[in-house]
């Protein structure tokens, strides 16, 4: 077995710490049918944390991967995430139970996908995965989307502050206010959508553009670099192979001080995805 070049976090659980590669592969809108295929390239491009949730329809293809790669289960971090629909207390037992069987092993993050505060059942949820903790089921239980309000609920009803929040975050929406509240408590900040989208507009700013030209490398890869330099776990989503290895490179340089100023004035405070305040579906 080779080493990893991608450097861990190590995340809070309980009395334990639990580390994890701040460098993964997301599904994120990968069809069922195609998961098994991109998830495999991606195991064989060097990947060792694979993020996927119950909502993207695709849990049995990254199990199906898993089961037929030669990688032990401890050797591979595995993400998951809990529906809207299924908050709640037993709502969430069960859910777990459902993602653990279409993944054919059990999750070492679980993650709350959305706080959904028209329901106002994140707080039972969160209660719900650090049973399944105590219970040796569940490594690490995270959120996603949760604003300084939804952790700081969470802490003042349960007495823990979930140790990783999963959220919108890539040049053109920083998350400052957010990345400060999160290291004031011990938890790490997440990116997801973290080339900014679909859109590709971060991709194509002439600002990540030059920085790509000075250090040689391509603009995602600029962008992955930055996330990793700020200490943001990331998860880039790929389905072509070529760019699936090459997002995975990117331990083998760095950017200097004047590139990630350059790049912390690109923020524009806006999003892509939808806001969590507002986000109830
Ligand atoms: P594709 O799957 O065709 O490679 P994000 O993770 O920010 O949501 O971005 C995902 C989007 O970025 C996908 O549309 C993906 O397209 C594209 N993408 C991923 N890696 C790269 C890359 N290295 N260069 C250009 N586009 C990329």
């Amino acid at each position: 077995m080779t080493t990893s070049p991608v450097p861990t976090v190590s995340l809070r659980a309980g009395a334990a710490s639990v580390d994890m590669p701040q460098l993964g592969f997301g599904v994120f809108q990968v069809p069922q049918d195609e998961t098994e295929a991109v998830v495999r390239a991606a195991l064989e491009a060097g990947y060792r944390s694979i993020d996927t949730a119950a909502a993207y329809g695709n849990e049995e293809g990254v199990g199906r991967a898993l089961a037929a790669s030669d990688l032990t289960q401890q050797e591979v971090f595995l993400t998951t995430k809990l529906w809207n629909s299924d908050q709640g207390y037993d709502e969430a037992l069960q859910a777990y139970e459902t993602s653990v069987r279409k993944l054919g092993r059990e999750v070492d993050l679980y993650l709350i996908h959305w706080p959904t505060p028209a329901k106002d059942r994140y707080v039972d949820s969160f209660r719900a995965l650090l049973k399944l903790r105590e219970d040796g089921r569940l490594r690490v239980p995270g959120v996603s989307n949760f604003t300084p309000e939804h952790l700081q609920r969470v802490n003042d009803e349960l007495g823990e502050f979930p140790a990783i929040n999963q959220v919108e975050l890539h040049p053109y929406f920083q998350q400052a206010q957010l990345r400060e509240f999160h290291r004031a408590h011990d938890i790490h900040t997440e990116a997801w959508s973290p080339l900014g989208g679909q859109g590709g507009e971060v991709l194509q700013d002439p600002v990540i553009a030059q920085i790509a030209e000075k250090v040689g490398r391509t603009p995602a890869q600029v962008v992955l670099r930055w996330h990793l330099q700020l200490g943001n776990v990331v998860i880039p989503k790929s389905a072509t192979p070529e760019r699936i290895a090459q997002n995975f490179d990117v331990t083998a340089f760095s950017l200097d001080g004047e590139d990630l100023a350059a790049i912390a004035g690109l923020d524009r405070g806006t999003r892509v995805g939808p806001d969590p305040d507002e986000f109830n579906g």
